[in-house]
């Protein structure tokens, strides 16, 4: 057996460890960290004073499907959309992503189950070979109250990536959309359906949600803890569902729409994940309670890019001159690591995965951060 003992020296940085920032020098060994030091080293990598932060961990991104199908009808070649997806993801700081692929399909959608299998057998099989820059794990959405979720789950569970599940109903009238007048102009006015056929379509909904969501969501549960899938809820509003989601065995409450979910999941031990698009643009495009105002009360754990990759390391400049650049960090690489059981990255420590993003600050609010490398277990990656 061989040792991999190659080392590399990042020098000059402002390394950004969980608590504290330290100007100086970092040593990885064997694609590992192995000494943080207040010094600067000979040699190795100027940093020229950049920030040093641990790779970002991404745990809901549906970004992929914008590759696979760029057009409407149009497919392109899976393996090539997963690598533009891929580079994309790793050149934004991102070194672990988990890929959202929905099972259970709204009919509105441009990917039905088999797309979703097919992308799947795809994130397997480049991980397999080492075809990514990043590290790529399956996040499957499960909308419960649709007629085909569970062949859809069926199908996708087996795949060896995946390691995280979430429980979503979209039925108008409960979650996200709790104010019908807020739902009929967001999806009115995305699809451009007349009044009569929005209700028909809302009555259908509800009634699949109450013919269906109960027993998919318990079954899907079930699966996920025997098979050990983190399991989080979504879309949280009310008390009821909170406690749902804790007899489930959820671990993440996403996206909880009001304060009081989202605090009453905090107290119970769960990790609260709202998306960094919502703090980029400053409110959610549904009229709920916003990230920064989680911020603001201590009851937001996780920040995911949802469906713009650079949004995380954009949000952390954006929220680090209030909270610190540490704590604004730890909401795109401790939390959701430890959230989704990775316990050997997320963080700037000795013995962790040498997973690193040399990145240079924006200029306020106008000019965005740059990205100037990126390294996965200290292989140079982006
Ligand atoms: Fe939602």
């Amino acid at each position: 057996m061989t040792t991999n003992t190659t080392e590399m020296v990042f020098t000059n940085a402002r390394i950004v460890l969980p608590d504290e920032v330290v100007e100086g020098s970092l040593l990885v060994r064997g694609g590992r960290i192995a000494d943080i030091s207040a010094s600067k080293a000979s040699g190795g990598i100027d940093c020229e004073g950049d920030h040093i932060v641990p790779g970002l961990v991404e745990l809901h991104t549906d970004h992929i499907e914008g590759h696979f199908v760029p057009r409407p009808k149009v497919r392109w070649n899976r393996h090539a959309a997963l690598q533009a997806h891929d580079a994309q993801i790793a050149s934004s700081g991102i070194t672990t992503v988990f890929d959202a692929l929905r099972v259970g399909i709204d009919e509105d959608a441009a990917l039905g189950s088999a797309d979703m299998t097919a992308m799947g057998e795809a994130i397997a099989s480049a991980t397999s070979e080492g075809r990514l820059r990043a590290e790529h794990f399956i996040h499957l959405r499960c909308e419960v109250s649709a007629a085909d979720v569970m062949e859809s789950f069926e199908a996708l569970v087996e795949n060896p990536r995946v390691r995280l599940a979430s429980l979503m109903d979209h039925a108008p009238g409960q979650r996200q959309f709790v104010d019908l007048a807020v739902y009929r102009t967001y999806y009115q006015g995305k699809t451009g359906m007349s009044d009569e056929v929005f209700d028909a379509f809302c009555a259908r909904r509800v009634r699949e949600s109450e013919d269906y969501a109960p027993g998919h969501r318990l079954a899907i549960a079930k699966a996920c803890r025997e098979r050990g899938v983190t399991l989080a809820s979504h879309d949280d509003a009310t008390p009821e569902h909170v406690a749902e989601g804790l007899e489930l065995g959820v671990a993440i409450a996403e996206f909880p729409t009001t304060i009081e979910a989202a605090r009453l999941a905090g107290e119970a031990g769960l990790s609260v994940l709202m998306g960094a698009p919502n703090v980029v643009r400053g409110g959610s495009h549904s009229g709920n309670v916003s990230a920064a105002d989680l911020i603001d009360i201590e009851a937001l754990d996780i920040l995911s890019s949802d469906y713009v990759p650079f949004s995380l390391i954009q949000a952390v400049f954006l929220l680090a001159p209030k909270i610190g650049l540490p704590r604004a960090l730890r909401l795109v690489t401790l939390a959701p690591a430890r959230a989704a059981d990775l316990s050997d990255r997320g963080a700037i420590l000795p013995g962790l995965r040498a997973d690193l993003v040399r990145v240079r600050a924006g200029q306020a609010d106008e000019v965005p951060p740059v990205v100037r490398g990126v390294w996965r277990e200290g292989e140079r990656v982006a």
